[in-house]
């Protein structure tokens, strides 16, 4: 491992310690669903650069699409003149979207939380009303505008109280919450809150939309309770609301459908997309139904970089590949059969306390077996552990193991990365 110590020396003498990272490992090479690091030490790759490369790394034909696109224009600017992969991307986009979204309009920018700053600003530029409603424990981003919808963690607020974006958040319904015997009188619940906040703190004339994850990702990959989504989508149109769909993480094939809002068959009004859309360079959309996108004026925003040729043709590509070797169907199918192993796993293993999740977007949630609680103290050395034993592995909530590997990944290789999962877990001790 030298040349990895040496590498991970110079990167903590340089980069600064506000980017948190989940282990010492070293990345130097990726193909399929593996990674290499600088000491040719192979890793099974269960991360997907945080629910990202759902191709896999390195697919021969997202690489040749990038590098035919190298050869002709890195980049030029939407603000300067039209760029076909750019135009291309979004009437792909736009083809697979539900509902009226398949007539809409969008941008490209460079992230998920750009996308969701860019999705924001739609809403109150068209609809002339600022206040967003939100959700805790949601992520939506780090930038100042996004953050002032993310509520995952205090940690990412600390020092920066009263961002400038009028948020007005309510619980997300998990089965943490401190109310409701059952996932539908939680999901009940929160409505009525809504409701309630509507009543007395909350203007309904003062609010542009509401901003969901269709499944909480780094909150805890939590599933919502039937009924949920399209109460807040009835709660939208009839106090018209703007249904703002925050897909970063869960759209394109994650959870086993192009979007995840379709397990409701909810249609939202604006969808926001990122990750997997740049086939691992950086990407985000925002695609809004066509009467909204058409009433925001030309110069309302932009972006030097958003929509480089280089990665909407990575984008496309990927989008190409995930249709043609029905990467949806491979998601839910390995998902399912991922689910089961961790599920039988749970009998003989106490410190399985849940495993939840849609498709290839699963959680599998530690706990203490004397307390009931997660495991929030010991996630952070079992994810480092799992690492080092040759799985790349991150957490969601307070203690979930967080498992998006690639969609291509094969019923072996899900074989491969659970066992060194659970050989890892089974000689844990939480005491
Ligand atoms: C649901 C969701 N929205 C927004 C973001 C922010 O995306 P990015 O990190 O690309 O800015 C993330 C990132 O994890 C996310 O999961």
């Amino acid at each position: 491992m030298e040349i990895s110590q040496a590498l991970l020396a110079r990167y903590k003498d340089v980069v600064a310690p506000a980017i948190y990272r989940y282990t010492d490992l070293t990345f130097v090479r990726g193909e399929g669903v593996y990674l290499y690091d600088a000491d040719g030490r192979r890793y099974l790759d269960f991360s997907a650069g945080i629910a990202t490369m759902a191709v896999g790394h390195q697919h021969p034909r997202v690489v040749e699409a990038v590098i035919r696109q190298a050869q002709r224009l890195f980049h030029a600017a939407a603000h300067i003149g039209v760029m076909e992969p750019y135009v291309a991307l979004l009437e792909k986009v736009r083809s697979l979207a539900p509902g009226r979204l398949k007539d809409g309009k969008g941008v490209l920018l460079n992230s998920g939380s750009e996308a969701v700053e860019a999705a924001l600003k739609l809403a109150r530029y068209v609809t002339g009303r600022p206040l967003i409603i939100a959700f805790q424990h949601a992520f939506h981003g780090r930038p100042m505008g996004a953050l002032a919808a993310t509520a995952s963690n205090a940690l990412f607020r600390r020092r920066l109280s009263g961002l400038a974006v009028g948020v007005y958040h309510v619980p997300y319904p998990t089965p943490r919450a401190p109310f409701g015997r059952s996932p539908e009188e939680r999901g009940q619940i929160v409505l009525e809150l809504i409701e309630e906040a509507l009543r007395t703190v909350l203007p309904p004339e003062d609010v542009a939309g509401i901003l969901v994850e269709p499944i909480l990702g780094e909150g805890g990959y939590f599933v919502p309770p039937p009924g949920f989504l399209e109460g807040l989508r009835a709660l939208c149109d009839r106090y018209g609301f703007l249904f703002i769909a925050d897909e970063v993480q869960t759209g394109l094939g994650r959870t086993g459908r192009w979007f995840a809002v379709e397990h409701w068959g909810v249609e939202p009004d604006i969808l926001i997309l990122g990750k997997a859309l740049g086939g691992g360079l950086p990407l985000g959309a925002v695609l809004a139904r066509r009467e909204l996108a058409d009433a925001w004026d030309p110069g309302a925003h932009g972006s030097t970089f958003g929509g480089n040729p280089l990665a909407c043709q990575a984008g496309l590509a990927t989008i190409a590949i995930i249709e043609e070797e029905g990467l949806l169907a491979r998601a839910r199918q390995i998902g399912a059969y991922l689910r089961e192993r961790f599920e039988e796993a749970c009998s003989s293993l106490p410190i399985i306390g849940d495993v939840r999740g849609l498709g290839l977007m699963l959680g599998v949630e530690l706990i203490d077996p004397d307390t009931g609680k997660p495991a929030a103290a010991h996630i952070g050395e079992i994810v480092r552990a799992i690492s080092q034993a040759g799985v790349v592995i991150t957490k969601c909530g307070e203690a979930t193991l967080r498992v998006v590997p690639p969609l291509i990944l094969t019923q072996e290789q899900a074989d491969e990365g659970v066992e060194i999962i659970l050989n890892t877990l089974r000689g844990w001790r939480i005491r």
